[in-house]
């Protein structure tokens, strides 16, 4: 057997052993039912411990399956995923420089709608505005999907807004957290930054190519593992709910949501969201600062408009603004 067999020997192994719910299986029933020797069994064993799962052997030898690693591990991933495309085409990493560089090349190559680009590790996460993302070993989530909406340019905004409100409701999901949404697309816990979301086109005039949405959510960070400057500005869910949150089941929520709100989105533009992004704006009714490149602009948000534009009352009048950084005090 190859050793590309021998995983897939290994993933059905895992299944059949799983659905046994902690009772043992003997080596030589698996060899019978897969049609191989009882080798192979055992050196597929010896890969699934490997992938970090732990299964026991009893004395007469007969293998019980434990539990399963909080790895991102496709396999895994793919356990009880509620969801029709999102997610389904898998790319797992140990380290990569950013998720968002290689979905663009998999975008480019039509990888199908959907595809996920994960990876423990980051060297060169990128942030909004040219700054980098903090990445740092198997605490976080760092992703990145691929899609071909069928929407006018000026219309992908929405996308980034709408990845918001999936993201708030995936760590909302977890205890009665006070998750926010800063416009455009920072996720709040308590004022501090626990998700970041980094859209990236490629359109021509009137067309969308494809889009890939990345997705950093700080998850199992304790406070000393941020870095010095970050610790004033950043959070993670698992400060923010005090438990450790299994990554795993974050992203699988993650991906029922996006794919829900998604297809809401293609249907309906935002909507559909706007309740919800009204219900998590940590902006709405506040005075705030707007900077976009050397122009300043002070308002109070009295909105987000349907396409996913800050609405400020400003001394000029009512205005609407696609981009800029915002601040209040
Ligand atoms: C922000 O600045 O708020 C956006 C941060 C986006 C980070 C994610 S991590 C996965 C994906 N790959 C990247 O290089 N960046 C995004």
């Amino acid at each position: 057997m190859t050793n590309s067999e021998l995983e897939q020997l290994a993933d059905k192994v895992l299944e059949k052993i799983r659905s046994h719910h902690g009772q043992p299986l003997e080596p030589t029933k698996l060899a019978d039912l897969y049609k191989t020797s009882e080798e192979e069994i055992i050196s597929s064993i010896g890969i699934l411990r490997n992938w970090g799962y732990t299964i026991k052997a009893d004395k007469e030898r007969r293998y019980i399956f434990v539990n399963a690693p909080d790895n991102y591990l496709s396999t895994e991933i793919l356990y009880n995923l509620e969801t029709k495309f999102m997610g389904k085409r898998i790319y797992t990493y140990y380290t990569v420089q950013s998720t968002n560089a290689i979905a663009s090349q998999l975008a480019i190559a039509k990888s199908p709608e959907g595809t996920l680009v994960i990876s423990e590790h980051q060297t060169r996460g990128r942030g909004r505005l040219g700054r980098n993302w903090h990445s740092p070993e198997k605490v976080g989530l760092y992703c990145s999907l691929v899609l071909y909406p069928k929407i006018h340019p000026t219309l992908a905004p929405g996308i980034s807004i709408v990845t918001a409100v999936s993201l708030a409701d995936t760590i909302a999901s977890y205890d009665d957290i006070d998750v926010k949404i800063k416009w455009p697309n920072d996720i709040l816990i308590s004022g501090l930054k626990v998700a970041g979301i980094l859209i990236e086109l490629s359109a021509e005039i009137d067309r969308i190519e494809h889009i890939v949405v990345g997705v950093g959510v700080n998850l199992n960070q304790i406070r000393s593992d941020f870095p010095e400057e970050l610790r004033k500005q950043a959070t993670s869910v698992r400060i923010g709910t005090k438990e450790k949150i299994r990554r795993v089941e974050f992203l699988q929520r993650f991906l029922k949501n996006f794919e829900r709100d998604y297809a809401a989105f293609k249907k309906y533009g935002l909507k559909d969201a706007r309740k919800k992004i009204t219900k998590y704006s940590s902006l709405h009714n506040k005075e705030v600062k707007l900077k976009m490149g050397r122009k300043t602009i002070i308002g109070i948000v009295i909105d987000i408009d349907e396409q996913g534009r800050l609405v400020l009352d400003t001394k000029e009048g009512i205005m609407n603004f696609n981009a800029g950084e915002v601040t209040t005090h």
